[in-house]
């Protein structure tokens, strides 16, 4: 068998890493080995956005970059779209696989299926019900085009059933993202956070030497459009943690290029660099990361894969989203993040009922470290069929 598997994004990284693993580990056994030629569409592409995590996770070098880089929805998604058709021809797999729900995972299911290659997408069935999002609209055209379709959670089954997927294409699989946590929890634990501050603090920073955090620190990312964009948003909501939280916590706030551009756009990098209680760092590595969710009072976020690992881990989390397509992870159902959208007074509530919760970790059904391994096993039965 072979196959193409594909990523383009940060998140996408965290996904592969295990099922590539569990490739190598079922061909050491097998009769029939599984030949898997990785692609990297190029989408993220800084060192920090991208090697790094190849690096930290042992992930190989990719056999194909298409190194198609940054632009507009149509332009992004063009591009990988005629270099990965190039790419198929040539190499006529058996099996295209794609991970999430950017703008690599649209681009290369199209394709794939255009040349009647059989598509799997792991990460299935996640619906925000939110077209404005860029990722709702990759995520229903990669499920309404795969052959085999791998959901996190039973909810993420349902979905794909109400909208007409056959139930013979959906295995419910668990959440490979939790394999790669559970891998790399120890490794994590190791580091200290003011380590982790000192070599990852941005050059801009006049904060130097040492910190103690006292583990009472909050952690922020931000990154999507809808926060980061509109002038009227992203400006109130760095002033509420410039000016508010900051009076509680520590905030430590590893910061996305997208989030980086608006602050100079906007003058407020001044601001948020010479702010006493606010730590600027470059993006973190995925220990890093890890480590410092470890760490947090409260995840202040926007990003879809903290919510799934503040969920494991336990950490108080507001996610700064009006809807979620990862319901599993809210404390209504048992996890422990809060929708507050980008509204300030909403945020502001939840920040102060949130402040005092003891962290609650919890690990839905079949987040349980194995994912990989049933993913693989059901690819290989497929094939003998
Ligand atoms: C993408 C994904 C999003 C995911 C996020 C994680 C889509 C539609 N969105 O959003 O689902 O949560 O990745 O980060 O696929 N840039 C750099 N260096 C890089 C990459 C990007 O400077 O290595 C800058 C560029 O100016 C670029 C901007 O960040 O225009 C946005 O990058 P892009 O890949 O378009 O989307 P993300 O916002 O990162």
């Amino acid at each position: 068998m072979k196959i193409i598997s594909v990523v383009g994004a940060r998140p996408n990284f965290m996904k592969i890493a295990p099922f590539i693993r569990e490739v190598e580990r079922y061909n050491k056994t097998a009769d029939h080995k599984i030949q898997n030629i990785l692609v990297h569409t190029g989408q993220h592409y800084d060192i920090r956005m991208s090697e790094a995590f190849f690096k930290a996770l042992n992930i190989p070098d990719p056999d194909i970059n298409l190194e198609v880089g940054s632009g507009t929805h149509a332009e992004q998604i063009g591009n990988t779209m005629i270099a990965f058709e190039k790419v198929l021809l040539e190499q006529n797999p058996d099996l295209v696989v794609v991970v999430g729900d950017v703008n690599a995972t649209l681009s290369c299911s199209v394709v794939a299926k255009k040349l009647n290659v059989r598509l799997c997408h792991i990460e299935a069935g996640l619906r925000s019900g939110d077209m404005s999002m860029p990722e709702e609209i990759n995520r229903i055209v990669t499920d309404r085009l795969s052959d085999l379709l791998f959901t996190p959670d039973r909810l993420s089954s349902e979905n794909l059933k109400k909208e007409g997927t056959p139930d013979d294409k959906i295995f419910f699989v668990g959440n490979i993202m939790i394999d790669t946590l559970q891998d790399n929890l120890v490794n994590a634990q190791k580091l200290s956070i003011e380590s982790i501050i000192r070599e990852n603090i941005i050059p801009e920073s006049n904060l130097s030497g040492a910190f103690t955090v006292d583990n009472k620190y909050g952690l922020v990312t931000l990154h999507r459009p809808s926060n980061v964009d509109p002038e009227e948003v992203f400006v109130p909501l760095v002033k509420f943690l410039l000016n508010e939280v900051t009076r509680d916590l520590v905030l430590i706030w590893p910061i996305h290029p997208r989030a980086r551009k608006r602050l100079k756009e906007y003058r407020l990098f001044d601001d948020v660099v010479n702010h006493p209680s606010l730590i600027l760092l470059e993006p973190v590595g995925y220990h890093e990361m890890l480590r410092l969710n470890l760490g947090a009072r409260i995840m202040l976020t926007d990003s879809g894969g903290l919510q799934e690992e503040c969920c494991v881990l336990g950490t108080p989390c507001l996610t700064l989203r009006w809807n979620t397509e990862r319901p599993v992870t809210l404390r209504k159902n048992g996890g422990a993040s809060v929708l507050v959208g980008n509204s300030i007074s909403v945020i502001r509530n939840e920040y102060y009922n949130t402040l005092s919760m003891e962290r609650n970790p919890k690990r839905p059904e079949l987040w349980d470290g194995h994912t990989a391994n049933r993913i693989v096993e059901t690819l290989v039965k497929s094939f003998e069929q």
